[in-house]
């Protein structure tokens, strides 16, 4: 079975005026489960720049199970992409509700870009 970056279940707070997951707080996950995958790469610390092609296929509940999967798309020479699949118990499986692509630049004291330094061993 998979491990999840993270896994976590949504609360009434994190609801929209219809009820369901508000598309932010999924955001948020995004970013930190995006960030867990970076750093199994890297111990240098690194910026979200970008979050593409976020795609919400279907609402969110509250009370659901809510797992984030990743996987390192891309290390360039500074920035590393990391995809994100969101997925919820249903049923007997897990349904993929929202997928996207994170990318984090690895940055000096100052904020500025930096070559990514691999970890030894992942
Ligand atoms: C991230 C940041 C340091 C990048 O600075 P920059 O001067 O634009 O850096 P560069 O143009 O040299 O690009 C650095 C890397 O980011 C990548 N990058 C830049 N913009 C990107 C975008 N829109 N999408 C994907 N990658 C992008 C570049 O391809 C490059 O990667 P590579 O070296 O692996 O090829 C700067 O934009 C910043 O500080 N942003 C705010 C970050 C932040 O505060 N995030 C928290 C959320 S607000």
């Amino acid at each position: 079975m998979r491990d999840p970056a993270i896994r976590v279940i949504l609360l009434p707070k994190d609801t929209n005026s219809r009820g369901t997951i508000f598309g932010g707080i999924l955001l948020s996950h995004l970013d930190l489960a995006g960030a867990v995958e970076a750093a199994k790469n890297t111990n240098q610390r690194f910026v979200t720049v970008a979050l593409k092609e976020v795609v919400f296929k279907h609402p969110v509940h509250v009370g659901e199970v809510v797992s984030f999967y990743t996987s390192t798309k891309r290390i360039g020479h500074t920035s590393i992409t990391v995809i994100v699949d969101v997925e919820v118990v249903r049923g007997d499986g897990e349904v993929k509700v929202t997928e996207a692509e994170v990318t984090y630049v690895c940055v000096n004291a100052e904020g500025r870009p930096i070559p990514v330094v691999l970890k030894e061993r992942r």
